[in-house]
């Protein structure tokens, strides 16, 4: 399976902190945004990623991640030229998908909680169409809303509705199969001139083949399009890593634990950041998990 990131927009809501930069390169606690979305895709298992970003911003985000060879992946680069839609992803990363499937994911939402990588790389394993994530919300509203039957087939979609048909978020991260290219070339543009993701989903879920997965209690989901969600997303991150001493969305330690790079690797990238707490920890993960194979 392919990953895509998708990381334009203009990140109006945050301005002045986007005057200059990408707002999925803004810190969330103590890593880049981006890296959140990017554990996301390495913990499904997914090693090659398009990371779509406004023209602007590509040389950013190229020179945080360069090819992703460090990680053990490999990273490509396109451009948005304008925030047409989400799924305008499919069109851009068309030859990148090629008769694959793809996971997409938003550059700005955040995803963590306990069984994560099980739950991903199941349902990377069983996909048949699409499969959506849904999140428990107190406002839908502001959300697409599905409706699930018992067995997680989805029964209804609907875009920012007035009146929500239930509480259930659906969240920034998408699993497709090969189809969705067709799908995306398909579309019409939506009254804000933009191809909607809901549509491709709706388009699944009239072929009968669209299932959303329901992350439940004791699970986190954070978008980040304001200077208050942005730090709320931080504080998250703050508290769960200082109390348990472990981090959130550490792309290196990700990498390791996918058997993508070796201990000797993170410990080379901890050397590289040695001086901070974070180049500190890439070394104790690296230890830790040779103490732990050699037991
Ligand atoms: O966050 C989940 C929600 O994302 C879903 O529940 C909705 O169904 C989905 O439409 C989307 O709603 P948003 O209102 O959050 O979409 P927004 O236009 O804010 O875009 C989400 C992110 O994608 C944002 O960081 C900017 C980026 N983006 C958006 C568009 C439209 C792009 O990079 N390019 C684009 O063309």
């Amino acid at each position: 399976m392919k990953g895509i990131i998708l990381a334009g927009g203009s990140g109006t809501r945050l301005r002045p902190l986007t005057g200059t930069l990408s707002k999925q390169i803004l810190p969330v606690y103590d890593k880049p945004m981006i890296y959140y979305p990017l554990s996301v895709l390495m913990l499904a298992g997914i090693r090659d990623i398009l990371i779509i970003s406004s023209r602007s911003h590509t040389a950013m985000f190229r020179s945080l991640l360069g090819g992703g060879e460090r990680l053990g992946l490999s990273i490509g680069y396109a451009e948005q030229e304008e925030p047409n839609g989400i799924a305008e992803s499919f069109l851009i990363g068309a030859d990148h998908i090629g008769s694959d499937q793809v996971a997409l994911i938003l550059g700005d939402n955040v995803f963590h909680g306990p069984g994560f990588s099980s739950v991903l790389q199941e349902n990377v394993g069983q996909l048949d169409g699409c499969t959506l994530f849904g999140y428990p919300v107190t406002s839908p509203e502001r959300y697409g809303v599905g409706e699930v039957d018992q067995s997680g087939r989805l029964l209804s979609l609907e875009e920012k509705p007035q009146r929500p048909r239930s509480n259930l978020a659906v969240t920034g991260l998408y699993l497709y199969d090969s189809d969705v290219v067709n799908i995306a070339k398909n579309l019409t543009p939506s009254a804000r001139g933009e191809l909607e993701i809901t549509d491709v989903n709706r388009a699944y879920l009239e072929q009968g083949r669209a299932r959303m997965v329901e992350l439940g209690r004791g699970f986190a989901w954070l978008d980040m399009g304001t200077h208050e969600s942005l730090l709320q997303a931080g504080q998250y991150v703050q508290v769960l890593e200082q109390r348990q001493g472990e981090r959130i969305a550490c792309v290196e330690e990700v990498a390791l634990r996918m058997g993508f790079i070796s201990p000797e690797e993170c410990r080379r990238l901890g050397r590289e950041m040695a001086g901070s707490g974070y180049g500190a920890y890439l070394t104790e993960v690296a230890h830790r998990h040779e103490a732990s194979s050699a037991a």
